[in-house]
């Protein structure tokens, strides 16, 4: 079968196609799954250029989907046939988060899913959605559970809220399709206008350029008539968490996701304070949580936005494009093979 692995120190350059012999049938509890698709995430990127490190000859992506083809004995969850797609951390089943580290996660601690096929432990699958493409399911392991765990799990999100996205990176795309899905008003903000344009064809209510408005904080509380979000997306860190601040509302909600703008910096703490807002840092979610948003996006017959799709062998290229910023939701490898 063919495989990636990222040869140390890690750069798009150490990405390497090889041919190794096929895994063996699936032992008690194990499914075998032919992976069909994978999807992009900033969090691979900084794997695979080395700015996180991990071991030698790593099998990056930590999205997978596909379908299996053979169960192990016990295994009554799953069938020869079923559509799957992976979990971000494989030992975190449901209940709150017992870990804080990247240590299980596929394509990262763990080998991950740019190869074509994979022997694992059942729970480390979920089905997908009915009437999904592998692509499509592929985007859901961390971008769509990312933005699902903020705003539904962790920010209980209602109809009539207001929901801040920033950027149109995958968490905050689908967290734009998550809140309209679910009857919230959402401001997006984008460096595009060609891409804010899109953001309003998803159902943005209110658009921002964030490098022509630099004062986005205060343009969402002119937004909003003085009141602020109820939720935001905060896919920045140091550099926008200030504005984010600005933005919501007293007593409003900020998920703390990304770290586009920097790993550390300074907080207005006095300002957060008397916001008397709840900064919840998250990292994706559990596979119950997963189970649920997947049971919610069958309901709503919800899909994410796909930009284009690469081979296995031009994983370098797909993360070249993403580098490149021009893409416009998910960016996923997919194998020849057409889905049944
Ligand atoms: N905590 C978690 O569980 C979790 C899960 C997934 C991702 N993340 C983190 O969330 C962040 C986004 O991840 P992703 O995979 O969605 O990334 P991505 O798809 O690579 O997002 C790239 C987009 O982010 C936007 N962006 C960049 N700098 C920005 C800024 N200063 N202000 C607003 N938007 C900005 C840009 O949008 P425009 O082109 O429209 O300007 C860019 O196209 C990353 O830091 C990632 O590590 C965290």
């Amino acid at each position: 079968m063919k495989r990636i692995t990222l040869s140390k120190p890690g750069g798009l350059d150490q990405l390497q196609l090889s041919e190794t012999p096929e895994p063996g049938q699936p032992g008690p509890g194990e499914i075998r799954v032919r992976v069909r698709a994978s999807s992009l995430n900033f969090h691979d990127y900084a794997v695979v250029v080395g700015a996180i490190p991990t071991e030698d000859n790593r099998i990056p992506m930590a999205d997978g989907a596909g379908t299996v083809e053979a169960v192990g004995e016990g295994v009554t969850e799953f069938k020869s046939g079923d559509n799957v797609v992976s979990t971000f951390f494989p030992q975190w089943l449901n209940g709150p988060a017992p870990i804080d580290n990247f240590s299980t996660t596929p394509g990262d601690g763990e080998d991950g899913y740019a190869r074509e096929l994979v022997v694992r432990a059942a729970n480390w699958f979920t089905h997908a959605p009915k009437g999904y493409s592998h692509a499509e399911a592929a985007t859901l392991t961390t971008a769509g559970l990312t933005a699902w765990r903020a705003l539904v799990v962790n920010g209980g999100l209602k109809a009539g809220d207001t929901v801040l996205t920033l950027g149109t990176g995958g968490v905050s795309i689908f967290a734009l399709q998550f809140a309209k899905m679910m009857g919230a008003t959402v401001i997006s903000t984008s460096s595009s206008d060609d891409k804010l344009a899109r953001l309003r064809e998803l159902g943005a209510d209110r658009t921002i350029n964030y490098k022509t408005t630099s004062a986005w904080g205060a343009k969402v509380q002119e937004l909003t008539n003085g009141e602020g979000v109820d939720h935001v997306i905060e896919v920045g860190g140091p550099g926008t968490l200030p504005e984010s601040i600005d933005a919501v509302r007293i007593g409003g909600h900020i998920s703390l996701i990304g770290v586009l703008t920097g790993r550390e910096g300074e907080v207005p703490t006095a300002k957060l304070m008397a916001k008397q807002a709840r900064l919840q840092g998250l990292i994706v979610g559990s596979r119950a949580h997963q189970q649920e948003m997947i049971r919610a996006i069958e309901a709503n017959d919800m899909h994410p936005i796909l930009d284009r799709s690469f081979g296995l062998e031009d994983i370098a290229d797909a993360f070249r494009h993403e580098e490149s910023g021009r893409h416009f939701g998910k960016i996923c490898l997919e194998s020849d093979e057409k889905q049944e």
